[in-house]
């Protein structure tokens, strides 16, 4: 397993791959590997020739400096993962190669960053459009893969590069959860055992909400109140939003009467979880 740390070097080998008639499978991450992860890595080397992995914790998308800090990490576990998943290449660039001195530019997707996590982190997809479309432009793969448990930022690159006409693929895959259903990131490594025992209560929640639902309920007001004081209800458990929307503009809805998205952010001691789940519709 090779890592690359410089643009001119990853290029490089990308243009001897395409030049072989290769197709490139692009998973962009921010490290500390999980099988969530791993997922996405698996279907890009099933789908593509070759696949890089990205991995760079980008300063740009972080509103708050303890968080960025303490943001776990560990290349050479990240490594075998990247290996067992199929992947062939990990890109790790240092924040200098990414964001130079003089770095001045900015790229960002109107509208559908009002909701949820872009209204409660300003400037969160901001970054996450300015790196990403840093990356696309470095790396030129064909096919980019995204996990649907970051619904909102699946929906705004799939717009940035809509917009933009990027020449690429944006595929989402399914949300990995561990076997007692929550959702796999790398922020559940700073849970103690207790918080990821209260931490269950999200994707409970979301499932209990989907049955709601299913039930013939509709409305939105009632079932987010009902939902935040059942997730805050076990304790050390602090609701950042709780939003039913709709799944393509995000914008919220009052009544549910198609397909919608419920999502979560929940402070669960110093981490701050995220989850979402599709109700309605055929
Ligand atoms: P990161 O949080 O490392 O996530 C990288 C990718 O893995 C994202 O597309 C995310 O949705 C996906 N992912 C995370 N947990 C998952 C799970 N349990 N199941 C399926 N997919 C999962 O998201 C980012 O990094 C950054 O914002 C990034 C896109 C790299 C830009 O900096």
């Amino acid at each position: 397993m090779e890592i690359i740390r410089e643009i001119g070097e990853v290029q490089k080998k990308i243009k001897e791959w395409k030049d072989a008639g290769e197709s490139i499978g692009f998973v962009p991450t921010m490290g500390y590997l999980h099988r969530g992860h791993g997922s996405l890595i698996e279907r890009a080397a099933r789908e593509n020739d070759r696949v890089v992995v990205s991995v760079f914790v980008n300063p740009m998308q972080f509103d708050n400096c303890n968080d960025l800090d303490s943001y776990p990490s560990d290349l050479s576990g990240d490594m075998d993962l990247v290996t067992g998943s199929g992947g062939d290449l990990i890109f790790s660039p240092t924040v200098q190669e990414i964001y130079p001195r003089g770095f001045n530019s900015l790229v960002e997707v109107e509208n559908l960053d009002n909701e949820l996590c872009g209204a409660t982190r300003p400037g969160h997809f901001r970054g996450v459009c300015t790196v990403l479309t840093k990356f696309f432009l470095i790396l030129a793969p064909h096919r980019v893969y995204f996990g649907k448990k970051d619904y909102q930022q699946l929906m705004v690159v799939k717009r940035m590069v809509a917009d933009l006409n990027i020449p690429l693929e944006i595929i989402g895959c399914t949300t990995v959860r561990e076997e007692s259903g929550l959702a796999m990131s790398s922020r559940n490594a700073r849970l103690s055992e207790d918080e990821k025992r209260k931490a269950l209560i999200i994707n409970q929640t979301l499932k209990a909400v989907k049955d709601r639902v299913i039930q013939g309920e509709v409305e939105v007001e009632k079932i987010r109140r009902w939902a935040i004081e059942r997730i805050e209800g076990v304790g050390g458990a602090v609701v950042d939003y709780f939003e039913i929307v709709h799944p393509d503009t995000l914008q919220k809805i009052t009544k549910i009467e198609d397909k919608a998205v419920a999502a979560t952010a929940v402070f669960i001691g110093k981490s701050r979880l995220i989850d979402n789940i599709i109700l309605g519709g055929k």
